[in-house]
């Protein structure tokens, strides 16, 4: 039996959709989920002083940061600069194979640089007490055997770091897109849960491809947490079932109606603070998922983003839900 972790469910890192509005969303519909930000450079952040990306909204909690870089200095300065801001955990990107990410020397090329990566999470959590943790992938290229990862993540436990999420495929940094680089490396769970064998003190969560509930279950029997990505986006009321299935609390269990009443006062708070209606609205595309009106619904939030003003139209997007 495996010990109870505040990551058992996880959601995905997603740039351009996990955004603190699409956060909000979810915190909605579950209390328990850990959340997380988009992937933040270390660059935007030291030498570009974007600072608003590290905005997030209270409720969220728990919610960790993802940083992008291998600067040990900038690291540093970053995860303290986050910790001031009130993250949970902050998290080290070493997944990302994008082409732009590799001109940077981060992401997931940074799984041939162990003792690297080792020096980076190392100084990260002495600057800071929240917990650091790593995003990896299984290998990259042509490193496709179980001792890879195994190599990896010894010289890097030596960090003092104990939480590990494993995205269970390797990344192709020639050759795929980002987005062929999410289906087309097979999904290995078996090197997963070995690894979970291999290192039970650290607390090992498994990403890539989970869809269900059931498939949740079961990988829950080999280890300490799950990470969703595109399927909680897809049908963000799923959560609404893994809360009640794997928290056994009802207590946040409100309807779709009700999640998009309070989401829709957010939204008009959040457009007076300045923010942009078509990106909080998207959002909302999957919560009408299985539902008889689903494609009624998502027709008008696009008209919505369309005359970019939801005056007039909030009735009509709760009468499309049905519950
Ligand atoms: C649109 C999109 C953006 C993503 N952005 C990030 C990111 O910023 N950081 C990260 O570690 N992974 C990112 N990923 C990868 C996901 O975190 C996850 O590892 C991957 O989608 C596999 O999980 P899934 O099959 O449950 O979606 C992204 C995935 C998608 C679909």
């Amino acid at each position: 039996m495996v010990k109870e972790s505040a990551h058992k469910f996880c959601i995905a890192p997603m740039m351009q959709y996990t955004d603190l509005h699409d956060r909000y969303l979810l915190r909605l519909i579950s209390k328990n989920v850990f959340l997380y930000t988009e992937m933040i450079s270390t660059g935007s952040l030291v030498y570009g002083k974007c600072f608003n990306q590290l905005e997030f909204n209270d409720e969220e909690h728990p919610v960790g940061v993802q940083l992008g870089g291998s600067d040990i200095n900038d690291l540093v300065e970053c995860s303290k600069k986050c910790e001031q801001y009130g993250y949970d955990e902050i998290n080290l990107n070493v997944g990302c194979p994008s082409d732009r990410v590799q001109k940077g020397k981060f992401g997931a090329c940074l799984m041939l640089e162990p003792e690297l990566v080792k020096d980076c999470l190392g100084n990260m959590s002495n600057a800071v007490q929240v917990p650091v943790s790593i995003k990896c992938r299984l290998g990259i290229d042509d490193n496709e055997s179980y001792e890879f990862l195994y190599n990896f993540i010894s010289i890097v436990k030596e960090s003092g770091i104990n939480i590990f999420i494993i995205h269970a495929r390797n990344g192709i940094l020639k050759g795929l897109s980002p987005r062929q680089n999410r289906n087309i490396p097979p999904l290995k769970y078996d090197y997963v849960y070995r690894l979970k064998k291999d290192f039970p003190d650290l607390e090992i969560i498994l990403n890539g491809g989970i869809k269900t509930i059931d498939e949740t279950s079961e990988h829950l029997k080999k280890v300490d947490g799950v990470m969703i990505g595109r399927s909680a986006y897809e049908n963000p009321y799923m959560l609404r079932k893994i809360e009640n299935d794997f928290y056994k609390n009802d207590s946040t269990g409100r309807s779709k109606k009700e999640i998009l009443k309070i989401y829709l006062e957010y939204v008009e708070k959040k457009l007076i603070e300045g923010h942009d209606l078509g990106r909080m609205m998207k959002h909302l595309f999957g919560l009408s998922r299985g539902d008889k009106f689903a494609k009624t619904f998502r027709i008008k939030i696009l008209e919505i983003i369309k005359e970019n003003s939801l005056k007039g139209h909030k009735k009509e997007l709760e009468d499309l839900l049905i519950y």
